[in-house]
C-alpha cells in the first residue's frame, strides 16, 4: 500500500491505496480557520500535524497487522501558505494562508522593486495569495516574529518535517512562492537579495517523487505505521489534482471545482509565454510545468449561497431542480467575486453581483445562476489557454463540480468541450498516493502509474443549442467586471 495525504484548507484527508490504485480506506480530520480581521485567513500548523497523525492512526488501525505493508506516504498541500520557523524548527506565528488578502501593499512594493524581472524569473505576477508578499508583511508588521524566523516552509512541508524530521520544499509548491526561478529550478538569488532575505531562509528543493526521509520513531508509534515507511516529498494541491486525474502531458485539460476552482493544462515548454495572465508553475512530474487559471470563490460561492439561503440543506436538496431550468437561469447572471478574483482579473477588491433579477425567479434560479457564474469565470481561463494556442477539447472534471450531472453538462456547454468525470475520483490525495507509488518504484513513470490508477467515467458532450446560448451570455458576463469595478473602489 501507499498513503496519499491531502492537506486541504478545511481538512486533511488520508487515502490508503493498493497497487491497482483502489482506495482501500480513507480518514479525515477537519480544523478551523482563524479570521482575526476581515481579509485575514490563518491556521495553526499544530492543528495540521495533529489532524494528520490522527487520520493516519485511524487508517492504520483498520489494517491490523498489515500496517507494515504501507511502503510509502506522500503529500498534497494547500499552496502558498507561509509557515515561518525559528532555529528549533518551531512556527513563530500562525500560518498565513493562500486565501488571505492583507498583502496588497506588499504586492505593489514587489512590482516597484522588481518591475518586469518578477515575471521573467518567477513567470507569475505579484498576487496577494502568494508567499513572498506574506513574508514582507510579517517583516514590516511583526518585526519581532520576523527576527525569530530563520526559514520558511509551506503547509505540507511543515507537516512532512514534523513527520520525518527533514526540511524540504518541492518545486511544484516552491513555484507559488515568488522566490523560485521556475524555468531554472533554483531559488532566485536576485529576488532574495532585492528583499534582503538570505539564501538560508529557503529550504532545500526536492522533486515531488523524491525521498525526503523516513518516519520519526514517535510518529510511527503514534500512527501505528512502521518506522521504515518512506516519506516522499509530494506536491502542490493543484499539481497533485492534475496527477490524480492523469494530466501529465499536453492535450487534456483539468477543471477542478473545490473551494477555489482551477483550469489547468500541462506544459512541456518551459519558455511558453502566457504573459502572466494565468499562473505558470512547475508540475509534480519532473521537468514538466503547467498553466493554470484560478477562480477564487468557486465551490465557495455555492457553499456561501447554501449556508446563507438554504441553511441546513444538503447540496443535493439545494440543486434538486436546477436541471429543469434552461441554460441562462431565466436571465439571472452571477459573478463569483465574493473574495475578489485571480484570473483573469487579479483584483482582491472586486465583489460579486446578481444581475437581472425578476419577480418570477425562484431560489433554484439563483442556485443555477451561481453554478453558471462559477463556470463562466472558469471559462475565462479556458479562453486564455485557447488564445495562447492550446487546444482545449477534452476536460477532466474533478472536485465538487464533478459530483452533479447537471453541472458536468453545463461545463461541457460553457467550455464547448467534452467533459469527462472520473470513476471513484479522489482529488489531490490520489495524486499524492501516485507520487508515493512512483517513488517506491512500483512504476517506471508517473504516466505508467496513471494508466493503472486513473479510471475515466462518464463523458458529457457539448449540446450545440446550449453552447450558442452560453456563448452570447458569456459575452455579457465578461462585461460585468469592468462595469461593476468602480462600485467596489
Ligand atoms: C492556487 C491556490 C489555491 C490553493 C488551494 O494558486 O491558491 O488553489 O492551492 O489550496
Amino acid at each position: 500500500y501507499v498513503v496519499g495525504i491531502d492537506l486541504g484548507t478545511s481538512a486533511v484527508k488520508a487515502l490508503l491505496v493498493d497497487r491497482d490504485g483502489n482506495v482501500k480506506a480513507e480518514a479525515s480530520r477537519s480544523y478551523p480557520l482563524v479570521h482575526k480581521h476581515s481579509g485575514w485567513s490563518e491556521q495553526q500548523p499544530e492543528d495540521w500535524v495533529e489532524g494528520t497523525i490522527d487520520a493516519l492512526a485511524e487508517l492504520v488501525s483498520g489494517l491490523g497487522s498489515s500496517a507494515d505493508q504501507i511502503e510509502g506516504i506522500s503529500f498534497s498541500g494547500q499552496m502558498h501558505g507561509l509557515v515561518l520557523l525559528d532555529g528549533q524548527g518551531r512556527p513563530v506565528r500562525n500560518a498565513i494562508l493562500w486565501n488571505d488578502t492583507r498583502t496588497t501593499q506588499q504586492c505593489r512594493e514587489i512590482d516597484r522593486v522588481l518591475g518586469g524581472r518578477l515575471l521573467e524569473i518567477t513567470r507569475n505576477p505579484a498576487l496577494e495569495g502568494f508567499t513572498l508578499p506574506k513574508i514582507l508583511w510579517v517583516k514590516q508588521n511583526e518585526p519581532k516574529a520576523f527576527e525569530q524566523a530563520k526559514l520558511f516552509v509551506l503547509p505540507k512541508d511543515y507537516v512532512r518535517y514534523r513527520l520525518s524530521g527533514q526540511l524540504h520544499m518541492d518545486y511544484s509548491d516552491a513555484a507559488g512562492t515568488l522566490l523560485l526561478d521556475v524555468a531554472g529550478k533554483h531559488w532566485s538569488g536576485e529576488i532574495l537579495s532585492a528583499f534582503e532575505l538570505s539564501a538560508s531562509f529557503c529550504p532545500p528543493l526536492i522533486e515531488s517523487h523524491g525521498l525526503a526521509g523516513k518516519l520519526l520513531p514517535d510518529i510511527a508509534q503514534r500512527s501505528g505505521l512502521s518506522e521504515s515507511t518512506k516519506v516522499f516529498a509530494g506536491g502542490a494541491d493543484n499539481a497533485c489534482g492534475a496527477i490524480g486525474a492523469g494530466i501529465l502531458t499536453e492535450g487534456v485539460t483539468l477543471c477542478s471545482i473545490g473551494t477555489s476552482g482551477v483550469i489547468l493544462s500541462s506544459e512541456s515548454d518551459k519558455q511558453k509565454e502566457f504573459g502572466g495572465k494565468v499562473h505558470f508553475f512547475n508540475h509534480g512530474k519532473q521537468d514538466a510545468f503547467y498553466a493554470m487559471g484560478v477562480t477564487l470563490a468557486a465551490g465557495y460561492s455555492l457553499s456561501w449561497f447554501r449556508n446563507t439561503f438554504a441553511e441546513g440543506e444538503s447540496f443535493e436538496e439545494l440543486l434538486a431542480g436546477v436541471g429543469d431550468i434552461a441554460p441562462g437561469a431565466g436571465g439571472l447572471l452571477f459573478t463569483p467575486y465574493l473574495v475578489g478574483e485571480r484570473t483573469p482579473h487579479a483584483d482582491s477588491a472586486i465583489r460579486g453581483s446578481f444581475i437581472g433579477m425578476d419577480g418570477s425567479h425562484s431560489r433554484t434560479h439563483f442556485a443555477r445562476a451561481v453554478m453558471e457564474g462559477i463556470t463562466f469565470s472558469l471559462n475565462e481561463s479556458v479562453d486564455i489557454l485557447r488564445r495562447a494556442g492550446k487546444t482545449v477539447d477534452t476536460i477532466i472534471s474533478i472536485g465538487g463540480g464533478a459530483q452533479n450531472p447537471v453541472w458536468l453538462q453545463m461545463q461541457a456547454d460553457i467550455f464547448g468541450a467534452t467533459v469527462v468525470a472520473l470513476e471513484n475520483e479522489q482529488g489531490p490525495g490520489m495524486g499524492a498516493a501516485m507520487l508515493a507509488a512512483y517513488g517506491c518504484g512500483w512504476f517506471d513513470s508517473l504516466e505508467d502509474c496513471a494508466q493503472r490508477f486513473v479510471k475515466r467515467g462518464a463523458a458529457y458532450n457539448p449540446n450545440p443549442d446550449a453552447v450558442k446560448v452560453y456563448a452570447s451570455l458569456f459575452e455579457v458576463y465578461q462585461q460585468v467586471y469592468a462595469q461593476t469595478r468602480s462600485l467596489n473602489e
